[in-house]
């Protein structure tokens, strides 16, 4: 017996629908820092005006909750004081903050949610986080939890980490719900400090050009590097109790070890020292409005994860090095766990539609399909709209 009841056509409470909340929860980019998060390292993500949208409102029950999604087309319901199973799709998570927060004590009681989304999934976006972000903020308004937007980051993190079972870092749940309006954020992943930069771009503009592909051992792939790098500080450690982290190994020390590390994980090491310095030098080259100081950057960036940290593939490769010739291009990187999903092109605005235009033929010809073009503007983080006032 399962508690979770799915359906495939709406349940007619949501016909004529009266919310009392919208939440409306974006995706994000990641400008440069990749791999970076969970090595308590930097990195410079900013949330996107695309979104997934939640609209709540409390059904007078203790414990029934009905959620849908417009987008998916699918639903499900389920009672709170029952036990909530994993359903390998992404109803987890959802399911996932709710189990988190009642790990936590919080207490729930019966709701209603339809969701719909204009954020495109497995593009590397982050759209699982903003799933749980929204969903996790929208609880928190509704049934006064006191939650600080740091802890929703959190909180989603934990859902992800704990339930979905896959073993991200805080940055796209961080970027989704602390992001500011035309800013970055140059984001400290140890201690979450933020410095947001304006996103003074001038006359470029940010396109993803999406590869449309994810090859299947993402999620291992991505487990198994943060692996290595949690191996490599293990072994650091044992002399140097101090090191908690990549974060706090320098080149002198990564050095010292690198007999006795392979050649492989020194590399991934190596990549995340080098990832770290790109940031804070892209901040600076942001700061000074220097484009072409941060394009360089982003190139470099690929590089690094394409060739030390091995986690790019030949559809990504090829995005970057076609962007490489152009000189209306000043930068372009894959972007996110890697393996499939977006690149991020610093790209003059004057050449968008054209390059758009030649870029899909190319990669047409050479892949058998067409990539997707999606221009994204930095945003603000989760928003909440209170509906009905309940003074
Ligand atoms: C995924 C993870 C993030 C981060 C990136 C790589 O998006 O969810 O936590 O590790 O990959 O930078």
């Amino acid at each position: 017996m399962t508690n979770i009841r799915s359906f495939s056509t709406k349940p007619s409470v949501f016909d004529d629908y009266q919310a009392e909340l919208l939440v409306n929860s974006p995706g994000r980019i990641n400008l440069i820092g990749e791999h970076t998060d969970y090595n308590e390292g930097f990195a410079m993500p900013t949330a996107i005006d695309k979104q997934i949208s939640f609209k709540f409102r409390i059904n007078e029950t203790e414990n029934f909750c009905r959620i849908y999604s417009d987008t998916f087309n699918n639903g499900f319901e389920f009672h709170l004081d029952q036990p909530l199973k994993k359903q390998s799709d992404w109803r987890d998570y959802l399911i996932g903050i709710i189990h988190v927060l009642q790990q936590k004590n919080k207490l729930l009681e019966g709701f209603d949610c339809m969701i719909s989304s204009d954020l495109p999934t497995g593009a590397g976006i982050s759209s699982s986080a903003a799933l749980e972000c929204g969903f996790c903020a929208g609880l928190n308004e509704l049934f006064s939890l006191n939650l600080s937007d740091i802890e929703i980051a959190k909180i989603s993190q934990c859902a992800e980490n704990e339930f979905v079972g896959s073993n991200c870092g805080i940055m796209d749940q961080f970027a989704s719900v602390l992001s500011k309006k035309d800013h970055f954020i140059k984001l400290d992943c140890r201690s979450l400090a933020t410095e947001y930069i304006p996103a003074d771009l001038g006359n470029f503009e940010l396109l993803l050009l999406n590869t449309r592909v994810s090859h299947n051992l993402a999620d291992s792939d991505y487990n198994s590097r943060r692996e290595e790098c949690e191996t490599a500080i293990r072994l650091i450690k044992l002399k140097n109790p101090e090191i908690k982290s990549l974060r706090d190994v320098d080149y002198d020390l990564l050095e010292d070890y690198r007999s006795e590390l392979s050649e492989q994980t020194y590399q991934r090491c190596l990549y995340v020292l080098q990832e770290n310095e790109r940031v804070e030098a892209a901040a600076d080259a942001l700061r000074n409005n220097d484009l072409q100081a941060l394009g360089k950057l982003m190139y470099a960036s690929h590089r690094g994860l394409q060739y030390q940290y091995e986690v790019s593939c030949q559809e990504l490769d090829f995005l970057v090095n076609f962007a490489e010739e152009k000189e209306f291009i000043y930068g372009s990187r894959m972007m996110g766990g890697g393996f499939g999903g977006c690149t991020i092109n610093l790209i003059n605005s004057e050449d968008v539609e054209s390059y758009i235009t030649e870029i899909s033929e190319a990669y047409f010809e050479r892949f058998k399909i067409y990539p997707e073009a999606i221009k994204v503007a930095p945003s603000a983080g989760t928003e909440i709209i209170k509906l009905v006032s309940h003074e």
